[in-house]
């Protein structure tokens, strides 16, 4: 599947963001980043803890209101904020569908424990996608279908391993049917033994054509999946390549650092 532009023959542009900043009080967290994701491609961020990468996808999201910059999701631009302040006039209803097209797993699976599998994805879809309970199940069991946990339909989330409850919410976020999936560290409060079935998940939605963001450890992962490597280091993109390139020669020399520090 590959969603083209209006204007031209490339891939859409599914996110574009420009000179982002968010701070928090006194700390300046993003300090001015510049990203561009098209449709089909998985993009991974790497960089040290703090370098803003949590924050940065939660901007994307709009869980925080950046401070300043652009935000363009599909091509539209959402946001251009100036001190906090959105100078774009876009009715709220239309700024929450288009931020329905992103999706998102964080790291901790998030399931509501006091719910069932099968209520855990069919919450959203009725209270905000409005479908019928009827549709909502059928889709929870397409979904479920393809993380592979059919069986755990009625399940509760403290019934699963980790590495479950995290597919099931991948098939959460998927039931929503986003055009762009999010992922912050999908894996790393997992068991070893349960990394696996995560990320085997993740490919098969990038080999499905998913617009995709992933911040991730992996490197594994990010050398097979990702067509861009982005670096991110004190709030900035320092550097972005395909995973080709920046494994083996990055050109800079706090990428090179960071990479030896974990490989
Ligand atoms: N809601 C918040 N309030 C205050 N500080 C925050 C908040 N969220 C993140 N930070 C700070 O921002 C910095 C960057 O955090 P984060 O985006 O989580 O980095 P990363 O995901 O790259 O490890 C950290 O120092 C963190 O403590
Ligand atoms: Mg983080």
């Amino acid at each position: 599947m590959q969603i083209e532009s209006k204007e031209s023959n490339e891939p859409m542009l599914m996110i574009k963001t420009e000179d982002v900043h968010k701070s928090f009080g006194s700390l300046h967290i993003l300090k001015g980043v510049n990203l561009e994701v098209h449709a089909g491609e998985v993009v991974c961020i790497i960089g040290p803890s703090g370098a803003g990468k949590s924050t940065y996808l939660h901007c994307l999201k709009h869980l925080e209101n950046i401070d300043s910059g652009r935000i363009y999701i599909e091509e539209k631009l959402l946001f251009d904020n100036k001190k906090g302040v959105n100078q774009v006039k876009i009715k709220n209803t239309e700024l929450a569908e288009s931020l329905l097209e992103i999706g998102m797993v964080f790291q901790r699976f998030n399931l509501f424990p006091h719910k069932t599998v099968l209520d855990n994805i069919m919450l959203a879809l009725i209270n905000v996608r409005k479908i019928s309970a009827e549709e909502a199940r059928e889709r929870a069991r397409v979904l479920l279908d393809r993380v592979g946990l059919a069986d755990k339909i009625d399940a509760w989330p403290g019934q699963l391993s980790g590495g479950q409850q995290q597919r099931v919410a991948i098939a959460r976020a998927l039931a929503m049917e986003p055009k762009i999936m999010l992922f912050d560290e999908p894996t790393s409060a997992l068991d070893p033994e349960l990394v696996g079935e995560v990320l085997a998940v993740m490919k098969s939605l990038a080999a499905a054509g998913m617009t995709m963001i992933v911040v991730s450890h992996e490197m594994g992962f990010t050398r097979e999946v990702a067509d861009k490597v982005v670096f991110m280091y004190g709030g900035i993109v320092l550097e972005e390549a395909p995973p080709a390139k920046i494994f083996t020669n990055p050109e800079n020399d706090r990428t090179r650092q960071f990479l030896q520090s974990i490989l």
